[in-house]
């Protein structure tokens, strides 16, 4: 089916959700909205702004006392559609929209209550992907494990997105999003994993972001798939600063980078069992291991207890909820591995300053957060 065939302008109007093989749909309004948009030449709409915005970088008091170290937040939690997602995404889906692409579809990792009774979800490529293809008038179709909960699946709607459900986890959405993308005019957009989402426009630490000063510090990054870290990299190498350490955070349960590392060679792991399912990629993209070449990559994997616990003292501290994933990267200060890093010699003993960067996540609410606590038992 082709965007264009009489089938698929149905699926446009009605915007269904899509149980994959023969699940009952479920019916959402939005679709005349996004039918209206489809006038005229798409690439002659493609704004010529990107969609992020450059995000606040501030020196933080309070991590600052725990790190013992100057520690600047970048604030990628106030970014344009809830994490530094849209950076990469939203570039790659102008890039696509001006060479004539028709649909859109993405698959983003997301859970809902399978891991160990835990109902924290993802999604924030789809959430990305669904905003990008909103602002440029293009249909997406939103691919997600079954276990998405209708909270997740009712925010893509609201940006008009299609949702299709299926597999277990992100890898067997992503398998489905690449089948649908052979379509004639579809592309798949991953999210994490193609130079135009890494690549130099498109990074949080480009000297336009602020990120100046002193070079002999250290930045932390939530690792996923790999695209923060790609990304991350990449800014380094624009300002000459590869010679930065770079911390890369993942919890256990979704440590395919660290696995990675350790083997010398991309290892799929055989579930993800955090409840980061922002961090939920099986196996990292190859271009993670690249980085640890061209930049000091360190990996650290820190428990989810940890993650969560970093998620509440943030809360307490800077008064913001952040997702797990995010607690992840945060966890280098609160569970003290940059210290733990410098007693090895890891890290310089003098850093002059570290940058975290605050990556965001949509799906989160205080109550998830005390349910995540109660469950892995945070005090
Ligand atoms: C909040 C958050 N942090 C970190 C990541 C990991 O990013 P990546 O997959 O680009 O490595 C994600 C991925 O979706 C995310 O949503």
């Amino acid at each position: 089916m082709h965007y264009g065939d009489p089938d698929f302008s149905v699926l446009v109007q009605d915007w269904l959700i899509v149980k994959d093989r023969g699940g009952a749909g479920v019916r959402a309004d939005g679709g005349r909205q996004r039918a209206a948009g489809m006038e005229g030449s798409l690439a002659e709409r493609v704004p010529a702004e990107p969609f992020h915005r450059v995000t606040p970088l501030l020196e933080s008091w309070a991590l600052s006392q725990v790190a013992g170290v100057p520690v600047f937040l970048k604030y990628e939690n106030v970014q344009i559609a809830g994490s530094f997602k849209i950076r990469g995404i939203g570039h790659f889906c102008q890039q696509m929209a001006k060479r004539g692409c028709r649909h859109l579809v993405c698959s983003s990792a997301v859970t809902g209550q399978e891991v160990a009774g835990s109902n924290q979800q993802g999604g924030n490529a789809g959430i990305a992907a669904a905003y990008s293809a909103r602002k440029l008038g293009i249909p997406v179709t939103i691919v997600l494990p079954e276990s998405t909960s209708m909270q997740v699946v009712r925010r893509l709607q609201g940006e008009g997105a299609e949702v299709l459900l299926t597999g277990k986890v992100w890898d067997e959405a992503n398998a489905r999003a690449q089948e649908l993308a052979t379509r004639d005019g579809w592309v798949n957009v991953s999210p994490f994993d193609h130079p135009l989402i890494w690549g130099r426009p498109c990074q949080p630490c480009s000297g336009a972001e602020g990120v100046a000063g002193d070079p002999s510090g250290g930045c932390g990054a939530g690792r996923g798939g790999g695209g923060l870290l790609a990304g991350v990299t990449a800014g380094l190498l624009e300002v000459g600063w590869q010679q930065v350490p770079i911390v890369a955070m993942e919890t256990r349960g979704a440590h395919s980078f660290n696995a990675a590392l350790q083997a010398g060679r991309l290892v799929t792991l055989p579930d993800i069992t955090s409840v980061a399912r922002s961090l939920g990629a099986k196996t990292v993209a190859a271009r993670a291991l690249e980085c640890a070449k061209e930049c000091e990559v360190l990996s650290e994997v820190v428990e989810d207890r940890e993650a969560v616990g970093a998620v509440q003292r943030f809360l307490d501290d800077e008064r913001m909820l952040v997702e797990p994933a995010c607690g992840a990267a945060l966890a280098a200060v609160y569970s003290d591995i940059l210290g733990r890093l410098q007693a090895e010699g890891r890290l310089s003993p003098t850093l002059a300053s570290v940058v975290v960067i605050v990556c965001g996540g949509n799906n989160i609410s205080s109550q998830q957060l005390q349910e995540l606590r109660t469950q892995l038992d945070c005090r």
